[in-house]
């Protein structure tokens, strides 16, 4: 029919609302079917239900987002290959360890000429050097990939809060636009710049910042410092995505995010003194979801070992060695003394 079939890879917090927004334009929009398929990696909730089955029923994701209504045309899919076979459109909305392997799974089961994009903050660290999500998307599969970020908490999309978010794209413009056009709502306003590796970067090393800002909170240190930090933190994110990838655009460098997880997560661990681990910390404080900015410093602190580059990145690096237990929460202030100058 011509139509353009979604589906959407992941169910968590984000993925869920991603799916209902997507949902409600595929209702309204004659150039997409109706149906979004939303792969569920399946668990058994405590009453015994299947959680995909849990969501066909109610029309709502009990576990990642209560209380919100996904709408009757997001159909919950366990079976990863059966959610994309026919789509033409892939979301990718996992959580960012997960990638790699449904990647795998996915090999040879897609249609020919799919599209992608990654609503996925974080990076893999290779032998090769730093692959970005959407890269690995595009060498496992061979298919093109856009990305959309911005500063999305989801539960705040989810009840149709004003936001905005950017989509980067490489060279297909056209591509970047028709998913421009299917994640746009009154709420929810798109824009699209061919810098794709400055928005996924921004993206994936807020979250390193954040779990910063949420150090300061834990610490009570104040506003001042917190703002401190999050302009080091800011100036850090744009020299580092600009040594990796030069052609990286200064103006891509806007977003705010630390309303989030990370930095909840982060200002407990710093109450505790840094006594309980972040996993502990997650587990106990996310029910399920996954918190992306410990892994992400860790990847980045690979990243700056390798080259030789902590001193010039103190704070990435810094929040890398307190989320070991390597340094205190304290110290996310004290490295600012030999705080080169990067602008
Ligand atoms: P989440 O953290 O809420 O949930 C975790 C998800 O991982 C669940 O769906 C769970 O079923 C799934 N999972 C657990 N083990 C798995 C496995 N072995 N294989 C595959 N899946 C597994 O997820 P989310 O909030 O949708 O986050 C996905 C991505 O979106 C992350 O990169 C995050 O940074 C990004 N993001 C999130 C938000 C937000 O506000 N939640 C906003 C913007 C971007
Ligand atoms: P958290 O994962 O810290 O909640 O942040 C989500 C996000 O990336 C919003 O932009």
């Amino acid at each position: 029919t011509g139509k353009h079939r979604v589906a959407v890879i992941g169910s968590g917090n984000w993925g869920s609302v991603a799916s209902r927004l997507l949902a409600s334009n595929t209702a309204k929009l004659p150039s997409f079917h109706d149906e979004v398929r939303m792969w569920v990696f399946e668990e058994t909730l405590p009453t015994g239900e299947k959680l995909s089955e849990s969501i066909n029923q109610a029309h709502e994701n009990c576990k990642y987002l209560p209380g919100i209504k996904l709408g009757t045309n997001v159909i919950a899919d366990p079976d990863l290959e059966s959610a994309v076979k026919d789509a033409d459109m892939l979301v990718f909305v996992t959580p960012h360890q997960f990638v790699e392997g449904i990647c795998k799974k996915l090999v040879g089961k897609l249609r020919p000429g799919v599209e992608a994009i990654s609503l996925i903050k974080g990076m893999e660290v290779k032998m090769e050097g730093p692959c970005m999500i959407s890269k690995l998307i595009t060498d496992t599969l061979g298919i093109n990939c856009c990305v959309l970020m911005g500063a999305n908490i989801a539960n705040e999309i989810a009840v149709e809060k004003f936001s905005e978010a950017t989509i980067g794209y490489r060279e297909d413009k056209e591509a970047a636009n028709r998913w421009a056009k299917l994640f746009t709502t009154p709420y929810f306003l798109v824009s699209v710049v061919e810098d794709i590796e400055g928005v996924e970067l921004c993206g994936t090393l807020k979250n390193v910042v954040a779990i910063a800002a949420g150090f300061v909170d834990g610490l009570d240190m104040g506003n001042n410092t917190k703002a401190a930090i999050m302009r080091i933190g800011l100036r850090e994110m744009r020299a580092f995505s600009k040594l990796l990838f030069p052609s990286v655009r200064d103006n891509t460098f806007f977003e705010s995010c630390v309303g989030g997880r990370n930095r909840r997560v982060a200002e407990a661990f710093a109450r505790n003194g840094g006594k309980r681990s972040f996993d502990e910390l997650e587990a106990e404080m996310l029910h399920g979801q996954k918190l992306q900015g410990v892994s992400t410093a860790r990847e980045v602190y690979e990243v700056l070992t390798y080259h030789g580059w902590q001193e010039l990145f103190p704070l990435l690096s810094t929040v890398h060695e307190i989320c070991i237990g390597q340094l205190p929460p304290t110290s996310i202030v004290e490295y600012s003394e030999h705080t080169p100058n990067l602008s």
